[in-house]
């Protein structure tokens, strides 16, 4: 009989487990048909955890960087050594605020001091200073910035050096503040 039953209608092996375990289904009973059910619940549950984990997290990094933006920059006051014994006419290379943010310090005829970052804001070669045309030159594509600003005065440079604040302080002169500015000439 059962080599007929396997011969003429052949049972899946669900059946045969469905039919071996008919009696605990009777006690425990276990409804396979809405597995999939809580299945697709749980996904959908998972979808829903997982997209406000996901939105929480935009939310907390745009707060974090909104903040940080509104923060001002601190930047320590540094003596810039050797800088008080510059004669007129003259400029030094400093550092400031980090060792890597290179800088020029300038000292007019007049005996003004003025310091710009020494990056040209075009591709970034480092610009000296000429005395006789009393201007920042950039060798790399002919850019020009003025001693007293900073700002271009000819050549593909789109913006001013970045400006450091320095002044004198008990004899020396302190570097205490850096920006970066942006297309207002
Ligand atoms: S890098 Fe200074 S003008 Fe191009």
């Amino acid at each position: 009989m059962a080599g007929s039953e396997s011969t003429n209608c052949p049972v899946s092996d669900e059946l045969d487990v469905r039919r071996a375990t008919d009696s605990y289904q009777a006690e425990f009973p276990y409804n396979r048909d809405a597995e999939s059910e809580v299945t697709r619940r749980e996904f959908c549950n998972f979808l829903v955890l997982a997209s406000g984990t996901f939105f929480v997290g935009a939310v907390g990094f745009s707060a974090v960087s909104a903040y940080d933006a509104s923060r001002e920059r601190v930047f320590t006051p540094a003596a810039i050594e050797g800088a008080e014994n510059l004669t007129p006419g003259s400029a030094m290379n400093f550092s400031y605020p980090r060792p890597e943010d290179t800088a020029i310090l300038i000292r007019t005829s007049s005996g003004d001091f003025r310091a710009y970052g020494q990056k040209c804001t075009h591709l970034s070669c480092p610009v000296y200073y000429s005395k006789e045309h009393k201007r920042l030159e950039c060798p790399c594509h002919e850019g020009g910035f003025s001693e007293a600003t900073g700002e271009v005065l000819y050549g593909p440079p789109p913006r001013p050096l970045d400006k450091i604040d320095v002044e004198l302080r008990g004899g020396k002169v302190v570097a205490f503040n850096r920006e970066v500015r942006g297309n207002e000439v």
